[in-house]
């Protein structure tokens, strides 16, 4: 499909069929866009923890709205491998190659036939603790993914797009 197309589809799911699991073939193509997803200086920092059984859903669940998702997959970045800029003190690239590799394993599912999420709405400190993650990985944000309901269906703002007047400029 027209990638235009498919960015027109897409739109956050929150009624997920839990009932219906994601068929690995599917689930290992969306991982590998997330591979393929570019990082800043190729250091790919990134983590991604496939979160499906009863008792990592029901965790991740605790600690945010994943809406019945049979996956969800929390994308972390590694602190000992992002990239530093030399030209900002301080800054790292870690939440942008997150977003980025998170970015397209979402429009992969929605290739596939999936539904998405895109969740950052959690406390960071907590998911660490309560997923055990090491101190050096930090997580970013999850993506919730799995097939639609009766009762899926675009929010009522999904279309409420600025238009590019507003948001673009030459300079
Ligand atoms: C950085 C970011 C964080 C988000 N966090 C959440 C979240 O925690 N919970 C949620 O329901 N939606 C979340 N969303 C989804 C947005 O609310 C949604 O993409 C936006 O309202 C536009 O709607 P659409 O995706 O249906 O077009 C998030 C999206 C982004 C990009």
């Amino acid at each position: 499909m027209e990638f235009l197309k498919l960015a027109e589809q897409r739109y956050s799911e929150r009624a997920f069929d839990k009932a219906h699991q994601i068929e690995e073939e599917k689930l290992s193509k969306i991982l590998e866009a997330g591979r393929l997803a570019p990082t800043a200086c190729n250091f790919q920092p990134q983590k991604v923890y496939v979160l499906r059984t009863e008792d990592s859903l029901w965790k991740a669940a605790k600690l945010t709205h994943t809406y019945d998702a049979p996956i969800v997959l929390l994308v972390c970045y590694d602190m000992n491998i992002v990239w530093k800029n030399a030209r900002e003190e301080g800054f790292h690239s870690g939440e942008q190659d997150a977003s980025s590799v998170l970015t397209s394993m979402m429009f992969e599912a929605e290739s596939l036939g999936l539904h998405s999420l895109w969740i950052r709405g959690f406390n960071s400190k907590a998911v660490a603790e309560s997923f055990e993650l090491p101190e050096n990985i930090k997580p970013a944000m999850m993506l919730a993914i799995g097939y639609p309901t009766s009762a899926s269906a675009p929010s009522p703002r999904h279309k409420d797009r600025k238009p590019l007047s507003e948001t673009v400029e030459e300079k």
